[in-house]
């Protein structure tokens, strides 16, 4: 067998939001989800099965992963070993360059990267959905960085008898959009999104009207993508965003991922929109502030949000590729 190789896999950031799972052993999202992929924002990993290696390594941007990380990835690669029927260890290398863990889906290009290296690097040849299945037990938002461009993740049987199955709604070419992502603060989150869904679907009286709502959520998004509307779009992505966090604070105890400079830069983009520049916000559980914009007006975005007090940094990301192996 190959017992090596690497991936490339970017974020993505969800205009329709994923928050709560219908089944946490399984990592089955409890709603469809739909996403942008990040160009410029990605995770590349190596992985190695390696005979001579008693335990996983995990080295993560060079350094030996915390241990919560080494057990979620070995986790992951339990999986693959069970399909490869090898009982090898791996040493697993990986790198990101942007920040981990605070609410710019690290996770999500993390186990899409993963899932493509570890499943090539053990010789196994799955399909897309076989891949995408594997990649969401790592993290619900993996399976849509596998492919680039505008990407739904859909609930619903596929024939192959999958749980979810993931699309390209539209490639990358459809529609010059951007992100501008304007980091809000440094170090990583306190409550992950695992533990925060759980709590959110345990606590919040407003699940259920999550849950309810979601679907028109998706059909409209989805339309107005192929229509190349812009404020229609960016309209179902403010609401669902804002949903999912209005869940998070609802929940018991609650959970507020915004800092000081997330409300200062939501407030400059609603300015700046009423001024005749269009864009709009989301937010993860995290953070960061992304506008969603045409490509043209990414800059002035950009510009605009330098300037908001607390905002650290600000990155302009196109719609970005799918995942990429090679030795
Ligand atoms: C707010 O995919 O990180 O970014 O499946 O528990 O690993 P797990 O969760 P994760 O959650 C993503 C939540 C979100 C919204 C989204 O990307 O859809």
């Amino acid at each position: 067998m190959t017992n090596s190789a690497l991936a490339t896999a970017h974020t993505n950031v969800a205009l329709v939001k994923y928050w709560g799972k219908q089944d946490l052993e399984k990592n089955i999202p409890a709603t469809s989800s739909l996403s942008m992929t990040l160009d410029g924002l990605w995770t590349r990993t190596r992985v190695t099965f390696d005979e001579s290696l008693e335990s996983d390594l995990v080295l993560l941007n060079g350094q030996r992963a915390e241990e919560k990380v080494s057990l979620r990835v070995s986790g992951f690669v339990d999986m693959v070993r069970v399909m490869a029927k090898t009982n090898c260890r791996v040493s697993v290398e990986t790198e990101n360059n942007f920040p981990t863990a605070g609410g710019l889906a690290s996770s999500a290009s993390g186990f899409a990267a993963l899932c493509a290296a570890s499943t090539a690097a053990a010789g196994l040849d799955l399909d897309l959905q076989q891949l995408a299945s594997l990649a969401r037990q790592g993290s619900g938002s993996a399976p849509r960085s596998l492919l680039g461009g505008f990407v739904a993740l859909n609930l619903k049987k596929a024939e192959s008898g999958q749980d979810c199955v993931v699309q390209q709604v539209a490639a990358a070419g459809h529609w010059d959009v951007c992100m501008v992502i304007a980091l809000c603060a440094d170090g990583p989150k306190k409550v992950g999104s695992t533990a925060g869904m759980e709590r959110s679907k345990r606590t919040s009286p407003y699940y259920q009207g999550w849950l309810d709502s979601h679907d028109l959520d998706m059909q409209e998004a989805r339309s107005a993508l192929e229509r190349r509307d812009l404020d229609a779009l960016g309209r179902v992505a403010e609401r669902s965003c804002f949903k999912m966090h209005a869940l998070a604070m609802s929940s018991d105890p609650p959970l507020i991922y915004f800092k000081g400079a997330t409300l200062n830069a939501i407030e400059r983009v609603w300015q700046l929109r009423e001024d005749g520049l269009a864009g709009w916000v989301t937010i993860d559980a995290g953070p960061h502030v992304k506008v969603f914009c045409e490509a043209e007006n990414a800059k002035d975005f950009a510009e605009q949000l330098a300037k908001v007090p607390g905002v650290q940094k600000v990155m302009i990301a196109p719609v970005g590729p799918g995942v990429k192996v090679g030795q």
